[in-house]
């Protein structure tokens, strides 16, 4: 059978002309026979950066072939992005309740909601849906919940974001997934702004359109610029609370003094562009967790350029929380409109494979404790850091 590539349904939500490179439904092929098929290999690796994110239905994925198929993007890499089991040491993480990892193949954690019993050599694993009433500073109230109203979790790239480099590629494969009603995601930022989405979503934007939609002032910043992210970031901002559209931190000075976070070391601190280049269209990826940022550097214009209504013309170092978060979510919120979203409608079977490097997703919605979900989820730290845009993109677009 021919290899099929077939554009993702879309909501009724969508703009198509926004998304007609992205996501297709990847028919005629067994997720488990790509690794050992290096012509398959090759024609999936090519459309996952094409297309940035890559369904099988009604797949059958043992866990070693989901890390087989993960690890064929980056053959070097090994351990799970945030590193084999650290996140169980790190008990002050607000990673740490959402994970379970797989004893076999402990590159391959199982997440969800609910109990699990009897799997993959897990007798039993309380799982949480992880909901942002933990960890946006404001919530939807008991009372909307009930009706349905939810919001997105974290928008985010899978990412240690210190000592580790970022998965090329994220692996997500839904073995059971419970049915129930449609859900409202509020924005609660006073815009308005909502988004019908089936129950348990993970919703995707791509940081290509991120970059695409910004003003030309602001490419010219994002061009030029360079993120410093917090040590262990998931601990240093576990006392803090997110905005209500889960994109990053609400300023309100709560996240931990660096002198109480685990031992850290400045060379071990990761400092990425904030634009990153698709390897294979050479396409260019608004990419921030921000969440984890603590500094912006901004080069200069290079030589040449029209300083006329630049900003930083001669370059910055930003320092100050509020300051970078704020110039981060302008430039960010445009991308994550209800247009500009992609809420997957999860079915049992469904096999993911989204690039990591060049989409932002988001947990999704609420889940009551009989609702049971389980989900298997692999990336793998990257055997290098993610490559900015070239001198020539920079020219193009400071
Ligand atoms: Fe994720």
């Amino acid at each position: 059978m021919a290899i099929e590539f077939v554009p993702l349904p879309l909501p009724a939500s969508a703009d198509p002309s926004k998304f007609a490179e992205f996501g297709r439904e990847v028919k005629g092929v067994d997720p488990s026979a790509i690794p050992s098929n290096p012509e398959l290999f090759k024609q999936i690796h090519d459309a996952l950066y094409k297309y940035n994110a890559l369904l099988f239905r009604g797949a059958t994925v043992s866990p070693e072939d989901q890390y087989a198929l993960t690890k064929a993007f980056d053959p070097t890499s090994e351990s799970y992005g945030h590193g084999n089991n650290k996140t169980e040491k790190t008990a002050k993480s607000i990673l740490h309740p959402d994970l379970k990892t797989i004893p076999r193949v402990p590159q391959v954690q199982l997440i969800g909601n609910g109990t699990v019993y009897n799997h993959e050599g897990l007798a039993e694993a309380m799982l949480k849906h992880p909901s942002h009433t933990t960890f946006h500073k404001t919530r939807v109230s008991e009372e909307d919940e009930a009706k349905g109203f939810t919001r997105y979790y974290r928008w985010h790239i899978d990412a240690a974001l210190y000592n580790l480099n970022p998965p090329k590629v994220t692996t997500l494969y839904g073995l059971n997934v419970p049915a129930g009603k449609r859900q409202t995601i509020r924005y609660d930022d006073g815009t308005g702004d909502e988004l019908e989405v089936p129950l348990g979503t993970t919703a995707f934007v791509s940081g290509a359109t991120m970059f695409d939609i910004l003003p030309a002032d602001l490419k010219s910043v994002a061009i030029r610029s360079r993120v410093k992210y917090a040590p262990h970031p998931y601990v240093w901002m576990a006392p803090s609370r997110a905005m209500s559209t889960g994109l990053g931190i609400e300023s309100d000075g709560l996240e931990m003094p660096l002198s109480e976070l685990p031992e850290w070391e400045e060379s071990r601190i990761k400092v990425f562009p904030v634009v990153w280049k698709n390897p294979v269209t050479g396409g260019l990826h608004f990419q921030v967790h921000p969440c984890g940022v603590m500094e912006l550097y901004v080069d200069p214009l290079p030589e040449g350029a029209n300083r006329e209504g630049a900003l930083f013309p001669d370059g910055a170092h930003l320092t100050d929380l509020k300051e970078v978060r704020d110039l981060l979510y302008k430039m960010q919120r445009p991308a994550i409109a209800p247009s500009l979203v992609y809420p997957h409608d999860w079915r049992d079977g469904d096999f993911v494979l989204f690039h990591n490097r060049g989409v932002l997703h988001s947990v999704v919605g609420a889940f009551t404790k009989d609702q049971v979900r389980a989900f298997h989820q692999c990336n793998l730290a990257a055997s290098d850091e993610p490559a900015g845009p070239t001198a020539e993109d920079v020219k193009k677009w400071a």
